[in-house]
């Protein structure tokens, strides 16, 4: 059976927002957990856990504004300098978000999938997340990629050790390295380049995200905290995303 998200879909659509030049690949870099919490009292964990609701809003939110792929930043390769209990938590999120939400993900079509270095983290996150791409591999609608162990300096570099070591063993010749070839090496290989990276929490930096992916994607930041990040705000990046006029460096 097919829940919808949402009922009477036509009646709720914001006048401003139409069908044309719709983001097709969302990034999102979720920040402002930490401060969220601190303005309540509480500790950071609880925006964290905050959080995970806010990833699910605007899931929703992007399949009922017909996104094709939203990348979200859960945990980046310089994250593991934050306190053992903060990362603990954290890498639990993972786990905790598709127990109460994956019955709903498959019955709105909803494909997962994740991009960084899992080898390296917990067996009960590998596990969650792996058992969650399985069941959702024969979904075509929103596809849900997870950056977990996530740094885009180690990904190219990556890239670049693999692309020698094929070379070397004769796989992959020097003249068929360009841009395209590099691009399938990346973890990313499969989805197209983010058109829209949003940031919230009110910093206006990249954090090591998708930096060869993000070469021509336009950006929108806020300084709403993620926790607070709502269907209405990110509504807001979609429509601006629809104003801009992308040149590629052209005219
Ligand atoms: C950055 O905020 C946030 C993170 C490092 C963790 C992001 C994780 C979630 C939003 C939950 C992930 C959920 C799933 C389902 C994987 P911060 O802690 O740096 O905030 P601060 O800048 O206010 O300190």
């Amino acid at each position: 059976m097919n829940i919808p998200f949402f009922k009477n879909k036509k009646s709720e659509e914001p006048s401003l927002y139409h069908d044309e030049n719709i983001a097709d690949h969302i990034a999102i870099v979720m920040d402002g957990n930490g401060r969220w919490a601190k303005k309540r009292g509480m500790p950071r964990i609880a925006g964290h856990k905050e959080g995970v609701s806010t990833v699910m809003n605007i899931v929703k939110a992007a399949v009922k504004y017909k996104v094709k792929v939203l990348t979200l930043y859960a945990f980046s390769t310089e994250n593991w300098k934050r306190p053992k209990s903060e990362i603990d938590f954290i890498l639990r999120l993972p786990k905790e978000f598709l127990h109460i939400y994956l019955p709903e993900l498959i019955a709105n079509n909803v494909r997962i999938d994740a991009i960084g270095d899992m080898e390296n983290l917990p067996h009960h996150t590998i596990e969650a997340v792996q058992y969650a791409i399985d069941r959702t591999r024969d979904n075509d609608g929103l596809q849900l990629n997870f950056a977990l162990n996530y740094g885009s300096r180690n990904e190219i570099l990556n890239t670049m050790k693999e692309m020698v070591r094929d070379i070397h063993d004769g796989k992959l010749s020097l003249d068929e390295v360009d841009e395209q070839q590099f691009s399938r090496y990346l973890y990313t290989a499969n989805l197209p380049d983010p058109d829209l990276l949003i940031r919230t929490g009110g910093e206006k930096r990249l954090s090591n995200f998708l930096l060869w992916q993000l070469a021509y994607t336009e950006f929108w930041f806020t300084d709403v905290l993620w926790p607070d990040f709502s269907e209405e705000e990110f509504l807001n990046a979609l429509k601006e995303y629809q104003q801009r006029q992308r040149r590629y460096g052209g005219l």
